[in-house]
């Protein structure tokens, strides 16, 4: 899996334990933290082609505005320690990053395999409640994560749940474009797989996903390409009428066959009604309809919801949202057209 290369020594840790993941673009190790005997960091190592340009701007941009946002010191927001460099000369010039974050003990993905009869339905409450407060707080500050899914929430032992890269996504897609590979389809809502501008809905269509995947113990929309992914959600929720199909979409709805919506509740068995209502309201075609990361933590689902282990996120936060799709700007994702 992971490559052996040592991250980068830098001031916060410089002894790798062990490689934890590894991603198309990177490895994650877990580390010893030497300001912190005992306690560890994880390092992720990021290796960069620099051409005639030098780094990438849109690199030096984003990695700023992750320390920016650690600021705030969310609760549902992986900490960012540090961060450093070195580059490589050869032939080919790289940058090799080394960017440094709270350990957390797993992600949501290994979570879920530590239950293989399911999860009660009150930790799955908690959970989702605690991902819509970190994407509420990151669609306060006008930052979509564009890849919320299991492997990216990170839980501790004490059960708090952490967004994890995010931003970075687009990081490593300068100069290409995402593929399957990269980024995970099952989790897209249906105007990124049609080619339409979105916003931070695009956020809230994944963790509806992921509501669902708790309760189901398995993916609710396992396509296996950008078609069949489109079809599984017109399968599930029916032909969109025009008025809901995006406008600016160079995908025609003409091009699907028309089919009656599935029944919801018969996907995610066990779930109340109340948490159904709001499900629903997550996984709503129409980017415009879609309930926002704010409303949908205020939904009643929450009101009976087992311990306050993690707060509502400052009013401040709450306040900044005054439209339920903010466009995606900070981060530098794609650029999303003004509604
Ligand atoms: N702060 C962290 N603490 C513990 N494990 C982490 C941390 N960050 C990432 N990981 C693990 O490493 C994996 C890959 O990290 P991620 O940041 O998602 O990089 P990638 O771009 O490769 O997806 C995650 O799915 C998770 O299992
Ligand atoms: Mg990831």
């Amino acid at each position: 899996m992971a490559s052996p290369d040592p991250p980068v020594p830098h001031g916060r840790s410089n002894q790798a334990v062990k490689a934890i993941g590894s991603g198309a673009y990177g490895t994650v190790y877990k580390a010893n933290d030497i300001s912190q005997p005992g306690k560890f960091v994880a390092l992720k190592k990021i290796r960069i082609p620099i051409d005639e340009n030098g780094i990438p701007i849109s690199i030096l941009r984003e990695v700023a505005l992750v320390r920016q946002l650690d600021r705030f010191e969310h609760p549902n927001i992986v900490r960012f320690l540090d961060v450093c460099h070195r580059s490589e000369l050869g032939s080919e010039q790289h940058l090799q990053l080394c960017l440094v974050f709270e350990f957390v003990e797993m992600d949501l993905a290994k979570y879920i395999r530590r239950y293989p009869g399911g999860l009660p339905s009150t930790k799955v409450k908690d959970i989702v409640f605690q991902v819509l407060c970190g994407v509420d707080f990151l669609h306060s500050q006008r930052i979509v994560h564009m890849d919320l899914k299991p492997p990216n929430l990170l839980i501790s032992e004490a059960g708090q749940v952490k967004l994890a890269d995010f931003g970075l996504a687009k990081v490593y897609d300068f100069g290409r474009r995402l593929t399957d590979k990269v980024v995970t389809l099952r989790y897209r809502s249906p105007e990124v797989l049609l080619n339409s501008s979105y916003g931070s809905a695009v956020d809230v269509w994944s963790v509806g996903c992921i509501f669902a995947e708790l309760i189901r113990m398995e993916q609710l929309l396992p396509g296996t390409s950008e078609r069949d992914q489109l079809e599984q959600i017109l399968n599930l929720l029916g032909t969109p009428s025009e008025e809901q199909w995006p406008r600016d979409s160079p995908i025609l709805p003409q091009s699907f066959v028309s089919r009656p919506p599935m029944n919801l509740e018969e996907l995610v068995p066990g779930l109340d009604p109340v948490g159904l209502s709001l499900l629903k309201k997550m996984l709503i075609f129409d980017q415009h309809d879609r309930i926002s990361a704010n409303d949908a933590a205020r939904h009643p689902y929450f009101e009976n919801r087992p311990l306050p282990a993690i707060e509502f996120p400052p009013s401040r936060n709450l306040n900044a949202i005054s439209s339920p799709n903010v466009p995606a700007a900070s981060l530098g994702h794609r650029p999303v057209a003004q509604t």
